[in-house]
Protein backbone atom coordinates (compact mmCIF):
# COMPACT_ATOMS: atom_id res chain seq x y z
CA UNK A 1 0.00 0.00 0.00
CA UNK A 2 1.16 3.29 -0.48
CA UNK A 3 0.87 7.05 1.92
CA UNK A 4 0.10 10.20 0.89
CA UNK A 5 1.75 12.83 3.20
CA UNK A 6 1.18 16.34 2.31
CA UNK A 7 3.29 19.65 4.14
CA UNK A 8 1.11 23.03 3.50
CA UNK A 9 3.99 25.02 3.84
CA UNK A 10 3.56 29.02 3.93
CA UNK A 11 6.10 29.01 0.63
CA UNK A 12 4.25 26.00 -1.53
CA UNK A 13 2.80 22.16 -0.67
CA UNK A 14 5.33 19.60 -0.49
CA UNK A 15 3.69 16.09 -0.83
CA UNK A 16 5.61 12.75 -0.41
CA UNK A 17 5.10 9.63 -1.57
CA UNK A 18 5.76 6.41 0.99
CA UNK A 19 4.97 2.68 0.58
CA UNK A 20 4.82 0.56 4.02
CA UNK A 21 7.86 -0.03 4.66
CA UNK A 22 8.07 3.93 5.06
CA UNK A 23 10.86 4.15 2.22
CA UNK A 24 10.34 7.71 0.39
CA UNK A 25 8.99 7.12 -3.49
CA UNK A 26 8.90 10.42 -4.37
CA UNK A 27 8.16 13.86 -3.83
CA UNK A 28 6.71 16.76 -5.57
CA UNK A 29 6.63 20.46 -4.22
CA UNK A 30 4.19 23.55 -5.78
CA UNK A 31 4.46 26.95 -4.41
CA UNK A 32 2.21 29.67 -4.36
CA UNK A 33 2.21 32.98 -3.54
CA UNK A 34 2.26 35.05 0.03
CA UNK A 35 1.34 38.45 0.05
CA UNK A 36 2.44 41.20 2.21
CA UNK A 37 -0.44 43.71 1.93
CA UNK A 38 0.75 46.16 4.57
CA UNK A 39 3.90 46.20 6.02
CA UNK A 40 3.42 42.93 8.58
CA UNK A 41 0.51 41.54 7.57
CA UNK A 42 0.98 38.24 5.61
CA UNK A 43 -1.88 36.23 3.65
CA UNK A 44 -2.55 33.25 1.22
CA UNK A 45 -5.73 32.37 -0.57
CA UNK A 46 -7.07 28.92 0.35
CA UNK A 47 -7.61 28.46 -3.45
CA UNK A 48 -4.00 28.73 -4.11
CA UNK A 49 -3.02 25.99 -1.56
CA UNK A 50 -5.74 23.58 -2.90
CA UNK A 51 -4.70 24.17 -6.51
CA UNK A 52 -1.25 23.68 -5.54
CA UNK A 53 -2.46 20.43 -3.59
CA UNK A 54 -4.51 19.03 -6.89
CA UNK A 55 -1.52 19.69 -9.35
CA UNK A 56 1.19 18.07 -7.12
CA UNK A 57 -0.81 15.19 -6.29
CA UNK A 58 -1.38 14.63 -10.17
CA UNK A 59 2.47 14.86 -10.46
CA UNK A 60 3.36 12.63 -7.13
CA UNK A 61 1.29 9.82 -8.76
CA UNK A 62 2.38 9.83 -12.24
CA UNK A 63 3.70 6.10 -13.16
CA UNK A 64 2.29 4.92 -9.71
CA UNK A 65 -0.79 2.58 -8.93
CA UNK A 66 -3.13 5.56 -7.78
CA UNK A 67 -5.73 2.86 -6.66
CA UNK A 68 -2.73 1.45 -4.01
CA UNK A 69 -2.99 4.51 -1.91
CA UNK A 70 -4.42 3.40 1.36
CA UNK A 71 -4.11 6.81 3.30
CA UNK A 72 -3.23 10.61 3.36
CA UNK A 73 -2.04 12.51 6.78
CA UNK A 74 -1.36 16.42 6.54
CA UNK A 75 0.66 18.60 8.47
CA UNK A 76 0.50 22.28 7.88
CA UNK A 77 0.82 25.74 8.51
CA UNK A 78 -0.47 26.42 11.79
CA UNK A 79 -2.89 29.35 13.49
CA UNK A 80 -3.88 30.49 9.70
CA UNK A 81 -7.47 32.01 10.02
CA UNK A 82 -9.52 30.39 7.39
CA UNK A 83 -13.31 31.56 7.81
CA UNK A 84 -16.21 29.86 5.08
CA UNK A 85 -19.63 31.02 4.44
CA UNK A 86 -22.68 29.02 5.07
CA UNK A 87 -21.99 28.17 1.38
CA UNK A 88 -18.85 26.96 2.32
CA UNK A 89 -17.12 30.21 0.15
CA UNK A 90 -13.76 31.54 1.95
CA UNK A 91 -15.03 34.99 2.99
CA UNK A 92 -11.45 37.07 2.99
CA UNK A 93 -7.75 35.07 2.65
CA UNK A 94 -6.23 33.69 5.24
CA UNK A 95 -4.24 35.56 7.60
CA UNK A 96 -1.01 33.61 8.43
CA UNK A 97 0.82 32.63 11.30
CA UNK A 98 3.43 35.43 11.09
CA UNK A 99 0.64 38.33 10.68
CA UNK A 100 1.50 40.95 13.32
CA UNK A 101 -1.96 42.99 12.66
CA UNK A 102 -3.46 42.05 15.77
CA UNK A 103 -1.00 44.06 18.23
CA UNK A 104 -4.02 45.97 19.38
CA UNK A 105 -6.21 42.79 19.73
CA UNK A 106 -3.12 41.00 21.31
CA UNK A 107 -2.62 43.73 23.79
CA UNK A 108 -6.49 43.96 24.92
CA UNK A 109 -6.78 39.93 25.67
CA UNK A 110 -2.90 39.81 27.35
CA UNK A 111 -3.58 43.42 29.64
CA UNK A 112 -7.02 43.17 30.16
CA UNK A 113 -8.66 40.09 30.03
CA UNK A 114 -5.17 39.10 31.78
CA UNK A 115 -2.53 36.24 31.20
CA UNK A 116 -3.46 34.59 33.98
CA UNK A 117 -6.91 34.02 33.27
CA UNK A 118 -5.57 33.23 29.12
CA UNK A 119 -3.39 30.35 30.57
CA UNK A 120 -6.38 29.20 32.86
CA UNK A 121 -8.22 28.75 29.62
CA UNK A 122 -6.10 27.43 27.50
CA UNK A 123 -2.11 27.08 28.69
CA UNK A 124 -1.14 29.94 26.33
CA UNK A 125 -1.27 33.70 26.24
CA UNK A 126 -2.31 35.48 22.97
CA UNK A 127 0.29 36.57 20.43
CA UNK A 128 -0.21 38.19 17.37
CA UNK A 129 0.24 34.94 14.83
CA UNK A 130 -2.87 33.06 17.14
CA UNK A 131 -6.01 32.72 15.92
CA UNK A 132 -8.19 34.17 18.64
CA UNK A 133 -7.12 37.69 18.38
CA UNK A 134 -7.47 37.67 14.63
CA UNK A 135 -10.73 36.80 14.61
CA UNK A 136 -10.77 39.87 17.32
CA UNK A 137 -9.26 41.56 14.84
CA UNK A 138 -11.87 40.60 12.26
CA UNK A 139 -15.13 41.33 14.21
CA UNK A 140 -13.70 44.95 14.29
CA UNK A 141 -12.24 45.84 10.79
CA UNK A 142 -14.61 43.58 9.18
CA UNK A 143 -18.34 43.23 11.20
CA UNK A 144 -20.24 42.43 7.72
CA UNK A 145 -17.70 39.39 7.09
CA UNK A 146 -17.49 38.38 10.65
CA UNK A 147 -21.13 38.25 10.79
CA UNK A 148 -21.23 35.70 7.97
CA UNK A 149 -18.60 33.23 9.28
CA UNK A 150 -20.06 29.46 9.44
CA UNK A 151 -17.26 27.15 10.00
CA UNK A 152 -13.81 28.22 11.01
CA UNK A 153 -10.73 26.08 10.51
CA UNK A 154 -7.11 26.23 10.21
CA UNK A 155 -5.08 25.59 7.30
CA UNK A 156 -4.33 22.31 6.80
CA UNK A 157 -8.50 21.73 7.97
CA UNK A 158 -8.88 23.51 4.40
CA UNK A 159 -7.67 21.32 2.32
CA UNK A 160 -8.78 18.43 4.17
CA UNK A 161 -12.39 19.84 4.06
CA UNK A 162 -11.58 20.21 0.24
CA UNK A 163 -10.81 16.08 0.44
CA UNK A 164 -13.24 14.90 2.80
CA UNK A 165 -16.04 17.31 3.07
CA UNK A 166 -15.67 17.17 6.95
CA UNK A 167 -14.97 19.95 9.36
CA UNK A 168 -12.23 18.42 11.62
CA UNK A 169 -9.45 19.44 13.69
CA UNK A 170 -6.80 17.50 15.66
CA UNK A 171 -5.52 18.73 18.93
CA UNK A 172 -1.93 19.89 18.25
CA UNK A 173 -2.99 22.24 15.43
CA UNK A 174 -5.88 23.17 17.25
CA UNK A 175 -3.76 24.06 20.13
CA UNK A 176 -2.41 27.03 18.48
CA UNK A 177 -5.96 28.83 18.44
CA UNK A 178 -5.79 30.08 21.65
CA UNK A 179 -9.37 28.87 21.46
CA UNK A 180 -8.03 25.05 22.90
CA UNK A 181 -8.28 24.09 26.65
CA UNK A 182 -4.94 22.23 25.95
CA UNK A 183 -4.84 20.73 29.17
CA UNK A 184 -8.20 18.43 28.74
CA UNK A 185 -8.35 18.81 25.25
CA UNK A 186 -11.95 20.24 24.08
CA UNK A 187 -12.93 24.21 23.16
CA UNK A 188 -12.57 26.94 25.89
CA UNK A 189 -16.07 28.09 26.02
CA UNK A 190 -15.03 30.67 28.08
CA UNK A 191 -12.53 31.61 24.98
CA UNK A 192 -15.24 31.06 22.45
CA UNK A 193 -17.46 33.77 24.32
CA UNK A 194 -14.98 35.56 24.09
CA UNK A 195 -14.70 35.95 20.54
CA UNK A 196 -18.07 36.09 19.97
CA UNK A 197 -18.31 32.37 18.31
CA UNK A 198 -20.31 29.44 18.97
CA UNK A 199 -19.05 25.75 19.15
CA UNK A 200 -21.03 24.85 15.98
CA UNK A 201 -18.93 27.21 13.83
CA UNK A 202 -15.89 25.12 15.02
CA UNK A 203 -14.17 22.04 13.70
CA UNK A 204 -14.79 18.37 15.45
CA UNK A 205 -11.75 17.57 17.08
CA UNK A 206 -9.72 14.52 16.52
CA UNK A 207 -6.14 12.96 17.69
CA UNK A 208 -3.76 13.33 14.57
CA UNK A 209 -3.74 9.63 14.17
CA UNK A 210 -7.72 9.41 13.61
CA UNK A 211 -9.41 8.96 10.52
CA UNK A 212 -11.58 11.75 10.04
CA UNK A 213 -13.24 10.49 6.47
CA UNK A 214 -12.55 9.36 2.83
CA UNK A 215 -12.22 10.94 -0.27
CA UNK A 216 -15.55 13.08 -1.56
CA UNK A 217 -16.88 11.49 -4.79
CA UNK A 218 -15.84 14.25 -6.96
CA UNK A 219 -12.71 14.90 -5.44
CA UNK A 220 -11.52 11.22 -5.81
CA UNK A 221 -12.39 11.43 -9.39
CA UNK A 222 -10.58 15.02 -9.65
CA UNK A 223 -7.37 13.01 -8.02
CA UNK A 224 -7.73 10.09 -9.80
CA UNK A 225 -7.68 8.03 -6.67
CA UNK A 226 -9.89 6.07 -4.60
CA UNK A 227 -12.93 6.97 -2.90
CA UNK A 228 -12.27 4.42 -0.04
CA UNK A 229 -8.32 6.17 0.72
CA UNK A 230 -8.59 7.38 4.53
CA UNK A 231 -8.09 10.66 5.48
CA UNK A 232 -6.35 11.63 8.35
CA UNK A 233 -6.63 14.67 11.27
CA UNK A 234 -3.18 15.45 10.29
CA UNK A 235 -1.48 18.10 12.68
CA UNK A 236 0.04 21.16 13.07
CA UNK A 237 3.58 21.20 10.65
CA UNK A 238 5.66 20.59 13.82
CA UNK A 239 3.96 18.50 15.67
CA UNK A 240 3.94 16.89 12.39
CA UNK A 241 7.91 17.53 11.95
CA UNK A 242 8.27 16.09 15.83
CA UNK A 243 6.84 12.93 14.18
CA UNK A 244 8.41 12.97 11.25
CA UNK A 245 12.24 13.02 12.81
CA UNK A 246 11.00 11.02 16.07
CA UNK A 247 10.59 13.24 18.71
CA UNK A 248 7.84 11.50 20.18
CA UNK A 249 9.09 10.13 23.70
CA UNK A 250 9.01 12.53 26.86
CA UNK A 251 11.84 14.84 26.34
CA UNK A 252 13.19 14.46 22.62
CA UNK A 253 13.58 17.61 21.09
CA UNK A 254 13.30 19.10 17.44
CA UNK A 255 14.65 21.73 15.56
CA UNK A 256 13.29 23.33 12.28
CA UNK A 257 14.62 26.19 10.56
CA UNK A 258 12.09 26.26 7.59
CA UNK A 259 10.40 29.96 7.14
CA UNK A 260 9.78 29.60 10.62
CA UNK A 261 12.07 28.23 13.48
CA UNK A 262 10.97 26.40 16.03
CA UNK A 263 12.21 24.78 19.42
CA UNK A 264 10.03 21.53 20.05
CA UNK A 265 9.78 19.43 23.23
CA UNK A 266 8.06 16.25 23.48
CA UNK A 267 6.26 15.68 27.09
CA UNK A 268 4.38 12.45 28.34
CA UNK A 269 2.43 15.16 30.89
CA UNK A 270 0.59 18.54 30.29
CA UNK A 271 3.08 21.02 31.62
CA UNK A 272 3.07 25.01 31.27
CA UNK A 273 5.93 27.37 31.09
CA UNK A 274 4.88 29.72 34.05
CA UNK A 275 5.89 32.67 31.97
CA UNK A 276 4.06 31.23 28.74
CA UNK A 277 7.36 32.34 26.77
CA UNK A 278 7.18 28.93 25.44
CA UNK A 279 3.46 27.37 23.93
CA UNK A 280 1.94 24.64 25.57
CA UNK A 281 0.30 22.58 22.94
CA UNK A 282 -0.86 18.71 22.29
CA UNK A 283 1.44 17.03 20.31
CA UNK A 284 0.28 14.37 17.37
CA UNK A 285 1.62 11.47 19.67
CA UNK A 286 -1.03 11.80 21.83
CA UNK A 287 0.97 13.63 24.57
CA UNK A 288 2.04 17.43 24.70
CA UNK A 289 4.87 19.75 23.76
CA UNK A 290 6.49 22.60 24.63
CA UNK A 291 7.72 25.09 21.80
CA UNK A 292 9.16 28.10 20.54
CA UNK A 293 8.72 29.70 17.46
CA UNK A 294 10.67 32.68 15.88
CA UNK A 295 8.77 33.95 12.78
CA UNK A 296 11.38 34.21 10.14
CA UNK A 297 14.38 31.56 10.13
CA UNK A 298 15.04 30.09 6.35
CA UNK A 299 13.61 33.41 5.19
CA UNK A 300 15.85 35.70 6.49
CA UNK A 301 18.61 33.70 3.96
CA UNK A 302 15.92 33.81 1.25
CA UNK A 303 15.54 37.38 1.88
CA UNK A 304 18.80 38.51 2.03
CA UNK A 305 20.02 36.02 -0.89
CA UNK A 306 17.20 37.06 -3.40
CA UNK A 307 15.88 40.17 -2.66
CA UNK A 308 18.89 42.32 -1.57
CA UNK A 309 21.81 40.21 -2.93
CA UNK A 310 19.76 39.29 -6.08
CA UNK A 311 20.84 35.59 -6.01
CA UNK A 312 19.46 32.29 -5.84
CA UNK A 313 23.06 30.35 -5.51
CA UNK A 314 22.86 30.16 -1.43
CA UNK A 315 25.99 27.48 -1.43
CA UNK A 316 27.88 30.09 -3.18
CA UNK A 317 27.15 32.72 -0.84
CA UNK A 318 27.73 30.53 2.06
CA UNK A 319 31.08 29.41 0.20
CA UNK A 320 32.51 32.62 0.19
CA UNK A 321 32.51 32.47 5.00
CA UNK A 322 35.96 31.73 5.66
CA UNK A 323 35.73 28.42 8.16
CA UNK A 324 38.29 30.22 10.56
CA UNK A 325 36.02 33.28 11.00
CA UNK A 326 33.23 30.98 13.00
CA UNK A 327 32.27 32.45 16.31
CA UNK A 328 34.29 35.88 15.42
CA UNK A 329 31.93 37.64 13.23
CA UNK A 330 31.47 40.99 14.18
CA UNK A 331 28.76 41.98 12.27
CA UNK A 332 25.11 40.90 14.08
CA UNK A 333 21.92 40.74 12.97
CA UNK A 334 18.24 40.46 14.82
CA UNK A 335 16.53 38.23 12.57
CA UNK A 336 12.99 40.21 13.50
CA UNK A 337 11.52 40.70 9.90
CA UNK A 338 8.26 39.94 10.53
CA UNK A 339 8.62 40.95 14.11
CA UNK A 340 9.19 38.15 16.89
CA UNK A 341 6.95 35.85 18.71
CA UNK A 342 9.20 33.90 20.76
CA UNK A 343 10.69 34.49 23.62
CA UNK A 344 10.15 38.19 23.22
CA UNK A 345 6.62 38.23 21.30
CA UNK A 346 7.22 41.99 20.10
CA UNK A 347 5.26 42.73 16.65
CA UNK A 348 7.28 46.65 16.57
CA UNK A 349 11.01 44.81 16.48
CA UNK A 350 12.24 44.40 12.68
CA UNK A 351 15.57 42.78 11.00
CA UNK A 352 18.32 44.75 12.40
CA UNK A 353 22.22 44.60 11.53
CA UNK A 354 24.75 45.90 13.68
CA UNK A 355 28.75 46.17 14.09
CA UNK A 356 29.07 46.77 10.47
CA UNK A 357 32.68 48.73 9.44
CA UNK A 358 34.37 49.27 6.45
CA UNK A 359 36.36 46.03 6.80
CA UNK A 360 32.79 43.88 6.92
CA UNK A 361 32.50 41.91 3.89
CA UNK A 362 29.57 40.66 1.99
CA UNK A 363 30.53 36.92 3.81
CA UNK A 364 30.52 38.61 6.94
CA UNK A 365 26.75 39.87 6.26
CA UNK A 366 25.74 36.43 4.86
CA UNK A 367 27.39 34.63 8.14
CA UNK A 368 25.29 37.11 10.32
CA UNK A 369 22.42 35.63 9.01
CA UNK A 370 22.88 32.74 9.68
CA UNK A 371 24.46 33.08 13.12
CA UNK A 372 21.08 35.25 14.11
CA UNK A 373 18.75 33.11 13.27
CA UNK A 374 20.73 30.83 15.54
CA UNK A 375 21.28 32.95 18.43
CA UNK A 376 17.66 33.69 17.95
CA UNK A 377 16.70 29.84 18.58
CA UNK A 378 18.94 29.79 20.99
CA UNK A 379 16.87 32.69 23.18
CA UNK A 380 14.10 29.82 23.33
CA UNK A 381 16.47 27.28 24.10
CA UNK A 382 17.62 29.00 27.12
CA UNK A 383 13.64 29.65 28.35
CA UNK A 384 13.83 25.80 28.15
CA UNK A 385 17.00 24.80 30.08
CA UNK A 386 15.56 27.44 32.73
CA UNK A 387 13.00 25.29 33.46
CA UNK A 388 15.05 22.46 33.80
CA UNK A 389 15.13 20.85 30.80
CA UNK A 390 18.25 19.80 29.84
CA UNK A 391 18.47 19.49 26.24
CA UNK A 392 21.81 18.29 24.66
CA UNK A 393 20.60 16.38 21.64
CA UNK A 394 18.06 17.23 19.34
CA UNK A 395 16.91 16.19 15.82
CA UNK A 396 16.89 19.01 13.24
CA UNK A 397 14.68 19.37 10.33
CA UNK A 398 13.56 22.09 7.33
CA UNK A 399 15.08 23.30 4.46
CA UNK A 400 17.84 25.58 6.95
CA UNK A 401 19.15 22.24 7.62
CA UNK A 402 20.21 21.41 4.15
CA UNK A 403 23.23 23.61 4.42
CA UNK A 404 26.46 22.06 6.59
CA UNK A 405 27.61 25.36 7.48
CA UNK A 406 24.45 26.10 9.07
CA UNK A 407 24.44 22.92 10.56
CA UNK A 408 27.53 23.32 12.33
CA UNK A 409 26.77 26.75 13.48
CA UNK A 410 23.65 25.18 15.06
CA UNK A 411 25.10 22.98 17.21
CA UNK A 412 28.03 25.38 18.31
CA UNK A 413 25.78 28.35 18.93
CA UNK A 414 23.05 26.14 21.08
CA UNK A 415 25.94 23.28 22.30
CA UNK A 416 23.62 21.08 21.37
CA UNK A 417 24.52 17.86 19.62
CA UNK A 418 21.98 17.04 16.01
CA UNK A 419 20.59 14.57 14.49
CA UNK A 420 19.50 14.79 10.65
CA UNK A 421 16.65 12.12 9.81
CA UNK A 422 17.13 10.16 7.04
CA UNK A 423 13.67 11.38 5.50
CA UNK A 424 14.49 15.16 5.30
CA UNK A 425 11.00 16.53 5.21
CA UNK A 426 9.68 16.43 8.34
CA UNK A 427 6.52 17.48 8.79
CA UNK A 428 5.60 15.97 4.80
CA UNK A 429 7.02 12.53 6.42
CA UNK A 430 5.14 12.83 9.40
CA UNK A 431 2.08 12.89 7.71
CA UNK A 432 2.50 9.91 5.98
CA UNK A 433 3.63 7.95 9.29
CA UNK A 434 0.62 9.68 10.87
CA UNK A 435 -1.67 8.15 8.20
CA UNK A 436 0.31 4.59 8.30
CA UNK A 437 -1.11 4.52 11.89
CA UNK A 438 -4.72 5.83 11.45
CA UNK A 439 -4.81 2.87 8.45
CA UNK A 440 -3.71 0.61 11.01
CA UNK A 441 -0.21 -0.45 10.24
CA UNK A 442 1.26 0.37 13.63
CA UNK A 443 -0.57 0.37 16.96
CA UNK A 444 0.74 4.21 17.65
CA UNK A 445 2.65 6.72 16.35
CA UNK A 446 5.15 6.34 18.82
CA UNK A 447 5.82 2.62 17.71
CA UNK A 448 5.96 3.85 14.27
CA UNK A 449 8.49 6.04 14.71
CA UNK A 450 10.48 3.90 16.18
CA UNK A 451 10.28 1.28 13.30
CA UNK A 452 10.68 3.56 10.53
CA UNK A 453 12.94 6.73 11.67
CA UNK A 454 16.77 6.39 10.49
CA UNK A 455 19.11 9.12 11.97
CA UNK A 456 21.68 9.87 8.63
CA UNK A 457 24.14 12.09 10.09
CA UNK A 458 25.04 13.84 13.67
CA UNK A 459 27.04 16.87 13.81
CA UNK A 460 28.72 16.77 17.26
CA UNK A 461 29.24 20.42 19.03
CA UNK A 462 33.10 21.21 19.51
CA UNK A 463 33.71 22.75 23.08
CA UNK A 464 36.54 25.70 21.73
CA UNK A 465 33.88 26.73 19.19
CA UNK A 466 30.83 26.50 21.63
CA UNK A 467 33.05 29.23 23.78
CA UNK A 468 33.46 31.44 21.12
CA UNK A 469 29.63 31.50 20.62
CA UNK A 470 28.99 31.89 23.77
CA UNK A 471 30.54 34.99 23.92
CA UNK A 472 28.96 36.11 20.65
CA UNK A 473 25.57 35.33 21.90
CA UNK A 474 25.83 37.14 24.90
CA UNK A 475 26.88 40.23 23.01
CA UNK A 476 23.99 39.34 20.69
CA UNK A 477 21.36 38.96 23.98
CA UNK A 478 22.18 42.95 24.40
CA UNK A 479 21.35 44.08 21.24
CA UNK A 480 17.96 43.92 21.40
CA UNK A 481 16.81 45.49 24.87
CA UNK A 482 19.23 48.39 23.69
CA UNK A 483 16.63 48.60 20.48
CA UNK A 484 12.83 47.92 21.76
CA UNK A 485 12.21 50.83 22.92
CA UNK A 486 13.44 52.33 19.32
CA UNK A 487 11.60 49.71 17.55
CA UNK A 488 8.20 51.17 18.85
CA UNK A 489 8.86 54.28 16.76
CA UNK A 490 9.78 53.54 13.81
CA UNK A 491 6.20 52.13 12.50
C1 LIG B 1 4.32 27.65 15.02
C2 LIG B 1 4.26 28.56 13.86
C3 LIG B 1 5.03 28.21 12.64
C4 LIG B 1 4.11 27.81 11.53
C5 LIG B 1 4.93 27.68 10.27
O1 LIG B 1 3.72 28.15 16.15
O2 LIG B 1 3.62 29.56 13.87
O3 LIG B 1 6.00 27.25 12.87
O4 LIG B 1 3.45 26.64 11.89
O5 LIG B 1 4.43 26.89 9.33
Amino acid sequence: MLYLGIDLGTSAVKLLLVDEHGAVLRTVSESYPLSFPHPGWSEQNPADWWDACVRGIHKLLDGFDASAVAGIGCGGQMHGLVALDSADRVLRPAILWNDGRTAAEVNYLNETIGRQTLSDCTANIAFAGFTAPKLLWMRRNEPELFARIDKIMLPKDYVQYKLTGVHACDYSDASGMLLLDVQHKCWSKQMLDLCGLTESQMPRLYESADVTGTLLPETAALLGLPQSVKVIAGAGDNAAAAIGTGAVHDGDCNLSVGTSGTLFIASDRFAVDPHNALHAFAHASGGYHLMGCMLSAASCNKWLCEDILKTDDYAAEQAAIDPQKLGQNRVFFLPYLMGERSPINDTDARGTFVGLSMDSTRADVVQSVLEGVAFALRDSLEVARSLGLPITRSKLCGGGAKSALWRTILANVLGVTLEIPQAEEGPGYGGAMLAMVGCGLYPSVPSCADALVRVREIIEPDAALCALYDARYAQFSAIYPAMRDLFKTLK
